[in-house]
């Protein structure tokens, strides 16, 4: 996988809202994400990379940073696939719990419901999620 590739799709990913946001601080993200790309995974059909997602740690606790995945292949179970292999990284990392948030407005929320996640909170227009693994 071209990190070229790679960047493109976690650009898609982006909320055009806050692309202005990510422009300011492009540098720190990107370092992020290149200090991460051995906790991220990439879905890849006939050769097109149509989703991402990775975890890292925030203050000792793993999180799913980001999930995407391309329109046209939503509602085939990749995003499921996806958070699997975080998952089972997490827990082969020594943790047995993984943390998410997303905006209370994002439609998400109900495949991270489906996915086993547990709403803990909400605050400012956010929610978090945890999920316990290994059970
Ligand atoms: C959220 C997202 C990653 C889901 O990807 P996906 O590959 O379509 O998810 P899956 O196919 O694995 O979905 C599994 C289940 O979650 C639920 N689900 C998924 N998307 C849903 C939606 N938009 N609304 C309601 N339920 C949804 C469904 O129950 C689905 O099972 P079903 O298709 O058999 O009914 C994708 O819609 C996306 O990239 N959204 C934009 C990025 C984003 O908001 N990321 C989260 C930021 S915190």
């Amino acid at each position: 996988m071209k990190y070229s590739v790679l960047k493109e799709t976690v650009l898609l990913s982006m909320n055009l809202k806050l692309l202005g946001k990510w422009d300011s601080c492009r540098d720190d993200s990107m370092k992020r994400l290149k200090e991460n790309l051995d906790r991220m995974f990439v879905a890849v059909v006939d050769d097109q990379a149509v989703g991402h997602s990775y975890w890292s740690l925030l203050e000792d606790k793993p999180c799913i940073y980001s999930i995407f995945v391309m329109n046209e292949a939503r509602r085939m179970g990749i995003a499921s696939a996806l958070m699997d292999k975080c998952e089972s990284q997490i827990l082969a990392s020594g943790y047995n719990q993984a943390g998410l948030s997303t905006m209370v407005t994002n439609p998400a929320q109900y495949a991270f419901l489906r996915m086993g996640y547990e709403k803990t909170e909400t605050t400012d227009g956010w929610s978090y999620f945890t999920k316990l693994l290994g059970k």
